[in-house]
């Protein structure tokens, strides 16, 4: 049912996406089972900092982070949205059961795979602690959490994967999030820090090509998926980034013109040589940002966790 109501949706989302114009492709689709795999070369490499960093904030402020998110001795739901792999989570969680801290454990991600091996593994590394996956698209999910209204819920929001939306979509998932969250909840998100531009660069446009396979994928699946045709042999990964905005954008580029045949809703898409479709923002913040973005969505700041290098920030908000 829930794999029924996926395919649907990228087919009514390629659709929208590849008759705009200029032509766009959404990111949520870039992790199916290949996709969450090359995600997982991209944090692997020594010039994607981001996962370092969280991983640093992790394990060196455990204790902090769980005074911090701890609702006295109520137990609570620790929601993760987008949880994947888990590997920094697994930090907190170990630390919290080691602490005997009455929490149980709910992690919310699009793939179905990487939520049943987080599960596996947890069976095994963490036998005591209380885990009900979901799997599914977190902006759906979220909805369902209200049933658990009487729990108080602490949702964590990693990787800085708010970094994916636009600003219309920040806007909406944090109201989201302010609508099903009760005043004394908490929020922790992580948010990539504005630093220099030759650091951010490395990190997008890798000399190992993961990024560009990454992108690739998008196509290839949707030529599993939706049947389509497209040669990603004709298609050329390009990223930017706007120092002045924060603004990381991948785009791929027709290298030709040509026509792409999408057979699940029977449609021809045509490019131009050297037409983009534009696949992804990955943002960059700074602490002026973060507050007024929590401000706006009837939050407040609690504490900022950073790492050494200041490259990233796991931000505790407050419902008020
Ligand atoms: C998973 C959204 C945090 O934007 O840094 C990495 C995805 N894209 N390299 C990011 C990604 C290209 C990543 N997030």
């Amino acid at each position: 049912m829930e794999q029924q109501t996926l395919i649907t949706d990228i087919a009514a989302d390629t659709l929208k996406g590849l008759s705009s114009n200029p032509k766009y492709l959404l990111s949520k689709y870039f992790y199916d089972d290949a996709g969450s795999a090359i995600f997982q070369d991209i944090m692997n490499m020594p010039e994607y900092y981001l996962t370092d960093c969280e991983h640093e904030i992790f394990l060196s402020q455990k204790e902090e982070i769980t005074l911090a998110i701890c609702p006295g001795n109520k137990l609570f739901n620790l929601v993760e949205l987008g949880s994947g792999d888990g590997l920094k989570t697994k930090i907190l969680l170990k630390h919290m059961v080691e602490k005997g801290v009455n929490f149980q454990y709910t992690p919310v991600d699009i793939s179905a795979k990487a939520n049943n091996e987080l599960v596996e593994s947890l069976k095994t590394e963490l036998p005591a602690l209380l885990v009900e996956a979901k799997t599914g698209d977190y902006f759906r999910k979220l909805k369902n959490l209200n049933g658990h209204a009487s729990i108080p819920k602490i949702i964590l929001f990693l990787g800085s994967n708010i970094g994916n939306f636009s600003d219309k979509e920040t806007d909406a998932f944090l109201n989201q999030l302010s609508a099903y969250t009760n005043s004394g909840d908490k929020v922790l998100i992580g948010f990539d820090l504005k630093k220099s531009p030759k650091i951010i660069m490395d990190a997008y446009n890798d000399p190992h090509g993961h990024t560009r396979r990454f992108n690739l994928n998008h196509l290839v699946r949707l030529n599993r998926e939706l049947d389509s045709d497209f040669d990603i042999t004709q298609f050329e990964q390009h990223t930017i980034y706007d120092p002045k905005t924060g603004d990381v954008k991948s785009y791929l580029v027709s290298k030709t013109e040509q026509k792409v045949h999408v057979g699940a809703i029977e449609q021809d898409f045509y490019f131009r040589q050297w037409e983009t479709i534009f696949m992804e923002r990955s943002r960059k913040f700074d602490l002026s940002a973060i507050e007024k973005l929590a401000e706006e969505s009837g939050f407040k700041v609690v504490q900022n966790f950073t790492d050494k290098r200041n490259y990233f920030v796991d931000s505790l908000w407050i419902k008020d």
